[in-house]
This record gives structure tokens, sequence and C-alpha cells, in this order.
């Protein structure tokens, strides 16, 4: 029975995926490396840093480690003015009635997110006191696919894993949530991960499994 659901952030609760995206390509763009929108799906989920290192991969562009920091900087301070606009029309379709019906419910629910920008857009969209615990980027060491923001956030809720619930729209976070012994809802991208144990078309399909 699932007692908590652990939301991802980017792409699942707020279209902030898509900042992120733009921040990336423009940043990569200043630095003649070559990054496009249909490489994104691969730094879902996936940490700054750990994220450089991909498109540096993916663009056959090696930097030095000092390269990289100021790359994942300028990416930063980036993403960050684009996080200026944020409002809660930002919201992505059927969260907030979803949210409310859960905690109607009685659901426990958390953010697991690899950001470090998570308390910044939660408060940007109004939805700083919604959720039970909230465990982000700044909290962890290793980011999805390690299990340890889900851990965190199950233990924050009082929940073993095995009594919740992630929504994920990274292979990365489906990735995660398996390994930390959770179950695992797919949205938009992750439904092409076989690993998903539920594929949702609609975030309100939830209200059927919970
Ligand atoms: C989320 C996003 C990733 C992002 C990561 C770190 O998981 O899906 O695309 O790289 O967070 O975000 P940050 O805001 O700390 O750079
Ligand atoms: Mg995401």
């Amino acid at each position: 029975m699932v007692k908590g659901v652990i939301f991802d952030l980017d792409g699942v609760l707020v279209s902030t995926d898509a900042l992120h995206c733009q921040a990336w390509v423009e940043t990569s763009r200043r630095w003649g490396i070559p990054f496009t929108p249909k490489d994104n799906d691969l730094l879902r989920g996936v940490s700054r840093m750990e994220s450089v290192e991909i498109i540096c991969r993916v663009g056959n562009h090696p930097l030095s480690d000092e390269e990289k920091v100021r790359f994942a900087e300028e990416k930063n301070r980036r993403y960050v003015e684009l996080l200026e606009s944020l409002t809660p029309a930002d919201i992505l379709p059927e969260v907030p009635e979803t949210l409310e019906e859960l905690r109607l419910r009685g659901i426990a629910m958390a953010v697991g997110s690899s950001s470090r920008n998570t308390q910044n857009i939660l408060r940007r969209i109004g939805l700083s006191d919604t959720f039970d615990a909230v465990a982000d980027g700044s909290m962890i060491v290793r980011s999805k696919p390690d299990p340890e923001v889900f851990l965190l956030a199950a233990s924050l809720l009082g929940l073993e894993p095995a009594e919740c619930l992630v929504v994920e729209d990274a292979q990365s976070g489906i990735l995660a949530a398996k390994a930390g012994g959770f179950a695992a809802a797919a949205v938009g991208p992750a439904r092409d991960c076989p690993q998903a144990d539920v594929k949702l078309c609609r975030l309100s399909e939830l209200l059927r499994i919970v």
C-alpha cells in the first residue's frame, strides 16, 4: 500500500526542464561545444557537474577540471536568471488538483530532486508549504541514478521505500527509484524506460494507483 509519494521537481511538477535545456544550449554555444535540445533527455535528473561531463562526452569536447567548473557556473547563472520569470503558471498540468486529492487521502508527499535550486523554484511557484518533506541536490553527495535523494526523502517522511511511490520524468530517476526499493511511475520521456512500474499519460492517473 502506498503511504507516500515522492515527486521529482523539474519536468514533473514544473516546466523548468525546458529552462535547464535553454541554459545548457546557450552556454554550450558560447563555449563552442555542440549541444542541442535533442540531447537534453540525457541530462534529466543528473547533477550539474555530471551534466557537464555528459555534454563534453556527447560533444566530443574535452575540458579541464577548472573549465568544467566555470562552464557549470555560467550555465547556473543563466538558469537562475531564467528562473526569475517563473510563476505559479509554470506548474505543470494537473499538478495542483492531484496534490490536493493526495492530501485529502492522507498520503504523505515529498519532493526528491537533484537540483540545488529546488527551494528557490518551490518558492517562485508557490509550493513551498505544500510538501511534508523536501530532499534536494544540496543535501546529497550522489545524484540519480543513485537512490540517495529518494532514500533521504522517504526517511524525512518516516516511511520505508517499499511504502513510497516515486514519480519521475527521467530515466536516471526511474533507475534511482528502483535501486532504492521504491515503486516508480514514469511521466514524459521516462515512459520509454522499461524499468518503470507504471507509465502515466497524465499526472491525475496517479490517483487510480494510490
Ligand atoms: C534536476 C534536473 C537536471 C539538473 C539537476 C541539477 O535533476 O533534471 O537537469 O541538472 O536537477 O540542477 P541544478 O539546479 O542544481 O543545477
Ligand atoms: Mg526531472
